[in-house]
């Protein structure tokens, strides 16, 4: 058996990710159609960090395949304090058919992953928010009609999970993906390379700058919190450098006319994003937080089949 693991958004090659996504779409019009966790199998759900859409998204999302949705508790069970990443996996592994993880350092879900022998989803770790990108994908191919060719602007923390994970997630898809950040928060060089490879491959592109330009003629803008969740004390200033690249009615009249906007979320209204935009018009928000549970099943069907084909 082969296991199949979704990690980092680039763990689905751009044929696994269009088949994921064309999933999300057939589970979005038909939510009961897939039962892949019939019985029913458990999931198990962990989070390290705070949580609203991931949590509820996947307990429903699972709860829709036929599972039910295992709540473990990160700190009761001390993981990697009271007993190691590894051996932790051995016993979820025994427990659930599937675990999602939410954590600190990627590092500890590539362990869980390693160990665990069964696939294993990242719920957000500080490098990558791959979930949330399949999410944001399937709402920009409902909104724009498309996904290869469409030009996707980000700006604010460009070294944070989302940044990272558009820069894979945006250039599997085709995208070309600016990332227009200020200096001193630019992502990973290591994460720009592997995106730009992608990229060669998919017609997308990748590019990386501190100019607010990039935000000319965007199909769609976005935007995430200034201060990523465990960097509240990192002694950093979140504030002023970020400034000129809070998405306003002045920036979004940069983009095309008919430009979506998305958020992540939770949103700070007057910080990366101006109220009048984020309660706009422009901004498809809601049906991108909704998008996280068809995603999810997807990708979880996805694994679960392709675990079990060795394929
Ligand atoms: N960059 C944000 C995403 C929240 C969904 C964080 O890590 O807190």
């Amino acid at each position: 058996m082969t296991l199949r693991h979704f990690l980092a958004d680039d763990d689905l090659s751009p044929t696994d990710q269009a088949e994921v996504l064309a999933l999300a779409a057939e589970l979005k019009a038909a939510p009961f159609s897939r039962r892949p966790l019939d019985g029913p199998h458990s999931a198990a759900l962990i989070f390290d960090k705070p949580t609203l859409r991931s949590q509820s998204s996947f307990a429903a999302g699972i709860a829709e395949l036929g599972g039910h949705p295992m709540l473990v508790d990160g700190r009761l069970a001390g993981i990697g304090v009271r007993e190691s990443v590894a051996d932790v996996a051995r016993i979820l592994g025994r427990q659930a058919a599937v675990i999602i993880w939410r954590t600190f350092a990627q590092a500890d879900l590539v362990a869980m992953a390693e160990h665990a022998g069964v696939p294993v989803v990242n719920a957000l770790t500080d490098d990558y928010h791959p979930c949330q990108i399949l999410a944001d994908l399937q709402t920009v191919a409902e909104h724009r009609g498309a996904l290869a060719g469409q030009v996707f602007t980000y700006l604010g923390d460009g070294a944070n999970n989302m940044a990272q994970s558009y820069l894979l997630g945006g250039a599997t898809a085709g995208l070309h993906v600016r990332i227009a950040a200020p200096p001193g928060f630019h992502p990973d060089p290591a994460v720009v390379e592997r995106a730009a490879a992608i990229a060669a491959g998919t017609g997308g592109s990748v590019t990386v700058a501190d100019d607010l330009g990039l935000a000319e003629g965007a199909d769609v803008l976005a935007t995430d919190t200034w201060v990523s969740m465990g960097q509240e004390n990192d002694g950093l200033d979140r504030e002023a450098p970020f400034r000129p690249y809070q998405v306003d009615e002045a920036l979004l009249g940069r983009a095309a006319a008919d430009a979506i906007v998305l958020h992540c979320l939770p949103a700070y209204r007057g910080k990366e994003i101006t109220a009048e935009v984020l309660d706009g018009p422009r901004a498809v928000v809601w049906d991108e937080a909704e998008n996280r549970r068809h995603a999810q099943k997807a990708v979880i069907a996805w694994l679960l089949e392709r675990s079990r084909d060795g394929a």
